[in-house]
């Protein structure tokens, strides 16, 4: 059978996707940066995972105000990096699993969250930086992708909470897939930032690492955190913390640390990034 083997959270800053791409990961600014990466690069090489479900948003290059989704999964054999503003980064494409991305689809409908279905759409920084993070510049990414994309962009966004659940819904798909295939579901974006207003640039370090702190265990307190509190404690951007609640919620009852990384400044954020695993 299928099984999540791990969750990972992780920043997807568009910066580093420059980052990368233009050979900058040894300056000063972005090394620390990146050696928080080193870790997690060496591990994937070794857990080898045949599918990650990659929890993301979409910034206005796949969907636009025209149409909103709360929840999108990807069902599609291929997507290609999104051109968002100063054309697509050179970037391997993002191959899907459409099987599973179907078998997920269909439980997760029955289990009665109305999923958006995406056979076609480009993918953005919110979806390849984490790849590079994490995997570096390869010539094809080694796993395949199924993007679930989330709204954090226009309120209504959807709460912790209910993120939390799909989480869980997720992980009863997975373990009803007859393959046998090494799952892992990545959460990404955040930590604290403000991309606008007067409060333009805030960070709140104390906060981002008591929700680091919250992943881990058997406490499921972060579900419960409301709109309002991250828009209060972590601006306008850091919404999109819920994200990494759908990863949290997919690993059960009881998760361990096997690393951390956090670390000010990058671009106008916190680098956040945290791998984590279920406790059967
Ligand atoms: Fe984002």
């Amino acid at each position: 059978m299928a099984r999540i083997t791990a969750g990972v959270g992780s920043s997807h800053v568009p910066l580093l996707g420059v980052a990368a791409d233009q050979g900058k990961t040894q300056d000063a600014y972005f090394k620390p940066i990146f050696d928080g990466y080193e870790w997690t690069k060496q591990w994937e090489r070794e857990q080898k995972p045949d599918v990650i479900i990659l929890v993301y948003n979409d910034h206005a290059s796949a969907f636009d105000m025209k149409i909103v989704p709360t929840f999108a999964i990807g069902t599609g054999e291929r997507y290609k990096p999104a051109d968002e503003g100063w054309g697509p980064r050179q970037v391997p494409d993002v191959e899907g699993h459409p099987d599973l991305a179907w078998h997920i689809a269909q439980s997760l409908i029955l289990d009665e969250f109305d999923m958006t279905i995406i056979n076609e759409m480009d993918v953005d920084h919110g979806l390849t930086v984490p790849l590079t993070m994490m995997f570096g510049a390869p010539e094809a990414w080694p796993a395949k992708i199924i993007p679930l994309a989330v709204n954090v962009v226009t309120y209504p966004v959807p709460s912790g909470n209910r993120c939390w659940a799909l989480g869980e819904a997720i992980a009863r798909a997975v373990a009803s897939f007859p393959e046998d295939l090494n799952v892992q579901i990545w959460g990404t974006g955040g930590m604290s930032h403000q991309l606008q207003g007067p409060r333009a640039g805030l960070i709140n370090p104390e906060w981002d690492n008591m929700f680091l702190d919250g992943l881990v265990g058997t406490s499921d307190a972060l579900r419960r955190i409301p709109h309002v509190e991250y828009i209060r404690e972590t601006g306008s951007e850091g919404i999109e913390m819920v994200m990494w609640l759908i990863m949290r919620g997919a690993l059960g009852h009881e998760t361990r640390s096997i690393h951390r990384h956090y670390h000010v400044p990058c671009s106008n954020t916190a680098i956040g990034h945290i791998v984590l695993e279920p406790v059967a």
